[in-house]
C-alpha cells in the first residue's frame, strides 16, 4: 500500500470542504486555554481523543462547539489556521476554500472582525510562505435563527473583499434549507458563492431545497441524493460539485461502513464529486487519509484517484486558468509517479 500513498502524496490536492475550528488539534486546544487562563474538562490530550466517539452529527457538534469556546483572541484563531496550513502543505494541498463559523465565536462576544483578521492573516501567510491558495467562506448555523444569519451578513460587509461565500453548517434535521431562504438571496446579492450542507443527515429534500430555495453554486456532502433518481439527473445535468468527506460519513455514523460507500456508483452516474476531509481534528484524517483509506476500502484504481483530484481543482471557486493549470498538472504527474 506504500505505493499508493506515495500516488497521493504526490499528486497536488484542493480542499474544498473543511471546517477551521474542526482542525483545532487536542494538543494546540490545551495550549490556547492555559494562555487564556481557560478550563477544559479533560486532563490530556490522549483523554480528549478518547471522548471522541460520536453516534451522530449532533453528539459531534456538541463537542466541536465547545472546543471552539476556548478561542478568543486574532492570535488564537491565527495559530489555529496556521497549524491547519502547515499540516496540509505537508501532504501537498495547494489550494483550500474553508469555513469558518462566525457565530460559534460572536455568540460568547468575540468580534466578527477578531475571528477574520486572525484567519484571514494566516492565509495570506499560507500564500506567500506555503504557496497554498485560498478562499474563505463564512457559514451560518442552521440550528439558530435567520435573523441571526441576517446579523452575521451586517457584520461582515465592512470584510466582504475578504470573504468569497456563505455556507450552512450545524444541526441538519429539522432545520431545512427554506428556513434560510431570505438571507441566502441578500447575500447573493452581496456578490458572496453560495454552498450549503445538505443531505447528510437530512433526506433528499433538502437537496432539493438547496438547490432550489438556496441557489447554491456547490453542495456540501449531498450524499442521500442516492435515494431520488430524479435529483441524481439533476445534479448531473448541472455539473452541481458535492463535497464529500468519507472518514466524517464514518464517524458519523452516516455511513456504516466505507467498504460500502458508494462513491464509484456516485462516478459512474456523472456526478461531480470531490474529497475532503470536513473536521480532520475530530475525524482521524486530513485529505490524504481520506484517499487512502477510500481507495483502500473501496478499492479505488489510480485513474479514479486522478479524477477525484482534478475535480477538487474543477470544483473550486479559482479562475478557470488555474483550474486548467493544476488539473494539467495532476495529470503531468500522475504519469510520473
Ligand atoms: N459543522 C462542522 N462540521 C459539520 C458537519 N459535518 N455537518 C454540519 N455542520 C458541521
Ligand atoms: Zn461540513
Amino acid at each position: 500500500m506504500k505505493d499508493l500513498a506515495t500516488f497521493i502524496q504526490k499528486l497536488p490536492k484542493a480542499e474544498l470542504h473543511l471546517h477551521i475550528e474542526g482542525t483545532f488539534e487536542p494538543e494546540l486546544m490545551f495550549e490556547i486555554a492555559k494562555r487564556n487562563n481557560l478550563k477544559i474538562p479533560f486532563s490530556s490530550a490522549d483523554e480528549v481523543k478518547a471522548a471522541y466517539q460520536f453516534n451522530n452529527l449532533q453528539e459531534f457538534l456538541d463537542i466541536y462547539y465547545a472546543g471552539a469556546n476556548v478561542l478568543l483572541t486574532e492570535q488564537d484563531f491565527f495559530d489555529l489556521t496556521w497549524a491547519y496550513l502547515k499540516k496540509v502543505a505537508s501532504q501537498n494541498v495547494k489550494h483550500v476554500e474553508i469555513f469558518f463559523d462566525p457565530q460559534t465565536h460572536t455568540e460568547r462576544g468575540v468580534a466578527f472582525q477578531t475571528v477574520l483578521i486572525g484567519i484571514y492573516k494566516a492565509l495570506e501567510k499560507g500564500e506567500k510562505e506555503l504557496g497554498i491558495t485560498f478562499r474563505l467562506i463564512m457559514s451560518y448555523l442552521r440550528h439558530m435563527s435567520e435573523e441571526s444569519a441576517f446579523e452575521t451578513l451586517q457584520q461582515s460587509l465592512p470584510f466582504k473583499d475578504l470573504i468569497d461565500g456563505v455556507g450552512l453548517d450545524s444541526s441538519e434535521v429539522g432545520n431545512p434549507p427554506e428556513k434560510f431562504r431570505n438571507v441566502f438571496e441578500a447575500s447573493a446579492e452581496e456578490g458572496y458563492k453560495l454552498c450549503a450542507h445538505a443531505g447528510e443527515e437530512g433526506p433528499a429534500e433538502y437537496i432539493w431545497g438547496a438547490l432550489d430555495v438556496l441557489k447554491i453554486d456547490r453542495l456540501d456532502h449531498g450524499n442521500r441524493c442516492l435515494e431520488d433518481e430524479k435529483l441524481v439527473e439533476r445534479l448531473v445535468q448541472e455539473q452541481m460539485a458535492l463535497t464529500l468527506c468519507p472518514l466524517s460519513n464514518l464517524e458519523l455514523k452516516v455511513i456504516q461502513d466505507l467498504n460500502t460507500y458508494p462513491l464509484k456508483k456516485m462516478m459512474e452516474a456523472g456526478l461531480l464529486v470531490t474529497l475532503n476531509s470536513d473536521d480532520p481534528a475530530y475525524f482521524g484524517g486530513y485529505m490524504n487519509e481520506n484517499f487512502l483509506e477510500t481507495a483502500k476500502a473501496i478499492d479505488l484504481s489510480k485513474e479514479e484517484i486522478v479524477t477525484l483530484m482534478k475535480n477538487g481543482f474543477e470544483a473550486s471557486w479559482l479562475r478557470a486558468e488555474d483550474k486548467e493549470k493544476w488539473k494539467n498538472e495532476i495529470e503531468r504527474i500522475a504519469k510520473e509517479v
